[in-house]
């Protein structure tokens, strides 16, 4: 496993399609690393600054088509520096473990794979963003973009408010998204781990688990 360059902290990032049930799995893994005695610092994309919160606002709300999806990666970049300067590598530095929900790996899919721009100018722009700033393991939860837009539907009618913008753009960008992380997942194995993130949720949990003890050696 790749050592985290800035720190003595480790880098966990977990990714997925919409609905896929990343917020309640980080909540349970970061209760885990706790449980072992390691800080953690739980963040996500766009935002985890102040100023990416601002950036993020501009992205998740608003008509689908409100953003080309170059102008999306470049928004998305921009609260991707000030996260990982301000957050990010700051906590690396400190030894802390960085928990968070998305990262470059969205950009890829959501701009790339689904929106269409070309990987070659998103990888430019996230080596901009991040520099060394890599994560040490990634876990991509895995859906089909029916049941996960049926989850999400159902938590954005439960009150999380008028951050759909995403979750709008239509099934066919939903299923470029889906194909896209698992493709995404076979072409980096080192560090990307595919997990099933339609079983029960205690048992996406304990894959989770397994796998950050088995890439990241703990017990
Ligand atoms: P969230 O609902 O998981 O908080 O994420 C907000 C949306 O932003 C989600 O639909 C995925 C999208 N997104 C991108 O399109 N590109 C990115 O680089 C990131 C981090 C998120």
């Amino acid at each position: 496993m790749t050592e985290t360059r800035t720190g003595s902290g480790r880098f966990i990032t977990l990714e997925g399609g919409e609905g896929a049930g990343k917020s309640t799995q980080i909540a349970a893994l970061c209760g885990w690393l706790a449980d072992r005695g390691i800080t953690t610092v739980r963040t996500r994309e766009p935002g985890g600054a102040a100023g990416a919160e601002e950036i993020r606002t501009l992205l998740v709300t608003g008509e689908p088509g409100k953003w080309d999806a170059i102008t999306e990666a470049l928004l998305m970049n921009a609260a991707r520096r000030d996260h990982v300067v301000r957050t990010i590598r700051p906590a690396l530095e400190r030894g802390d473990w960085v928990v968070c929900d998305r990262f470059y790996d969205s950009t890829l899919v959501y701009q790339g794979a689904a929106g269409g721009v070309p990987m070659a100018i998103l990888r430019d722009l996230i080596d901009m963003a991040v520099e060394d700033t890599r994560p040490d393991l990634t876990l991509i939860l895995d859906i089909d973009p029916e049941t996960g837009l049926a989850r999400a539907g159902a938590r954005a009618g439960g009150g999380t408010g008028g951050e759909t913008r995403f979750e709008r753009k239509g099934s066919a960008f939903h299923a470029r998204v889906a194909q896209g992380f698992r493709d995404l997942a076979s072409a980096e194995p080192e560090r990307c781990v595919l997990i099933d993130a339609v079983q029960p949720l205690d048992d996406v949990t304990r894959d989770i688990l397994s796998a950050v003890s088995d890439r990241l050696s703990l017990r």
